[in-house]
């Protein structure tokens, strides 16, 4: 079978190659899935460019939010599952901590990701555990199902379940042009709270007024002015930050007294340089909300069903041009996803 790969750390160009590999068995427990599409994440670049906690081994095979058929599935799996249209909860995990036994899947300290920690879903055939699987909704194509599950689930999250966004409150949502941000920008908007969006270019931002009532140029001003500028300096309830260290003591600041931070990612580097009186004199709080558990994941895919909330698809490529797809989101060229097809 075809399946992309990441064969060294460096540009695109020359570092993601399509090549031809043994198609997977499914063993005890595991289905195969015969895949449609799969969303690109920042998480890809970052597996290319070399991750600064890990050493990498190459060549890697990425692929996170996978949608496709089952067909064939391993020992013990049930057969009425074969050619069933699914989209993957992307998290493997122990199933017997006291945080799976409390339905966390992502406390559970020996968690993996597919696609990360285990061959993803960038290859004609994926083999994975058959209790990741979920249904694809009717109302759903699979682009818009692959492109949903990372995205979604972790802007649930952070909005959601660890947020408590209430329609009565302001938020101000980060990289909102890219895949988490989009996706929280769209959850803020649909609690009815009022909702501030980040982003680099006057392009990106016209995307963005949809679901935002201020869209701030960042490039043009600091975000945290412009966030007191627009609510008489009194600041938003809750930041959705996943930029990291560029922005931290902005988001702190951009926070009203009592404010919430909630935070997933740390694109920009991990370690910020803060002032913790700005913190903790002002009641503020940081609350980490990475990737969502399965009932995150399971609202979310539901609201996306429902709803016209979902993934905004910014472009779909052939498996051959991924290495374009690794630029457009590196070079921050994208509104919403990347998918890429067999
Ligand atoms: N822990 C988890 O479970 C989890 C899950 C999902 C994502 N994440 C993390 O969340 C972050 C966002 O992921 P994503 O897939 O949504 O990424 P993405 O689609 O590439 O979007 C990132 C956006 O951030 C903005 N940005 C601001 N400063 C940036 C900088 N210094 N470098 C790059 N982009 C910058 C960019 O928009 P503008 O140029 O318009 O500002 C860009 O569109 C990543 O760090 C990722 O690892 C973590
Ligand atoms: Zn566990």
């Amino acid at each position: 079978m075809r399946a992309v790969h990441v064969t060294q750390s460096g540009d695109p160009a020359s570092s993601v190659a399509v090549a031809e590999v043994e198609t997977p068995t499914p063993g005890p427990g595991e289905a195969r899935v015969a895949v449609d599409a799969v969303a690109l994440n920042r998480l890809d670049v970052f597996a290319r460019l070399g991750h600064p906690a890990e050493s990498d081994e190459f060549p890697k095979r990425t692929g996170v939010d996978i949608a496709g058929t089952v067909d064939a599935v391993g020992e013990g799996v049930d057969d009425t599952l074969l050619d069933t249209d699914v989209v993957v909860y992307p998290v493997v995990e122990c199933g017997e901590c006291e945080f799976c036994h409390a339905g966390e899947q992502t406390l559970c300290p020996t968690y993996e990701i597919i696609g990360e920690d285990r061959p993803g879903g960038l290859a004609e055939y994926v083999t994975v555990p058959a209790h990741t699987l979920e249904p694809v909704p009717d109302e759903l194509s699979m682009e818009t199902a692959a492109a949903t599950p990372v995205a979604f689930t972790t802007a649930w999250r952070m909005i959601v379940t660890t947020g408590r966004l209430r329609p009565s409150e302001s938020a101000l949502i980060l990289g909102a042009s890219g895949g988490v941000g989009h996706a929280a920008l769209q959850l803020a908007d649909r609690t009815g709270a009022r909702t501030y969006a980040t982003t680099s270019t006057n392009e990106k931002a016209a995307r963005l007024r949809e679901h935002a009532d201020a869209v701030i140029d960042y490039t043009a001003e600091p975000f945290d002015e412009a966030v007191r500028a627009e609510t008489d300096g009194r600041g938003v309830d809750l930041v959705a930050d996943h930029v990291g260290e560029e922005t931290w003591q902005s988001s702190i600041d951009a926070l009203a007294p009592g404010g919430r931070m909630v935070i997933c990612g740390a694109t920009s580097g991990a370690d910020p340089d803060i002032d913790i009186r700005s913190l903790y004199q002002a009641h503020r709080q940081i609350r980490g909300a990475p990737m969502g558990n399965r009932e995150d994941f399971r609202d979310a895919l539901d609201l996306v069903a429902r709803t016209d909330v979902g993934p905004r698809i910014d472009r779909v490529l052939p498996f051959e041009r991924a290495a374009e797809g690794h630029a457009a989101l590196e070079n921050r060229e994208v509104v919403g996803k990347v998918v890429l097809e067999p």
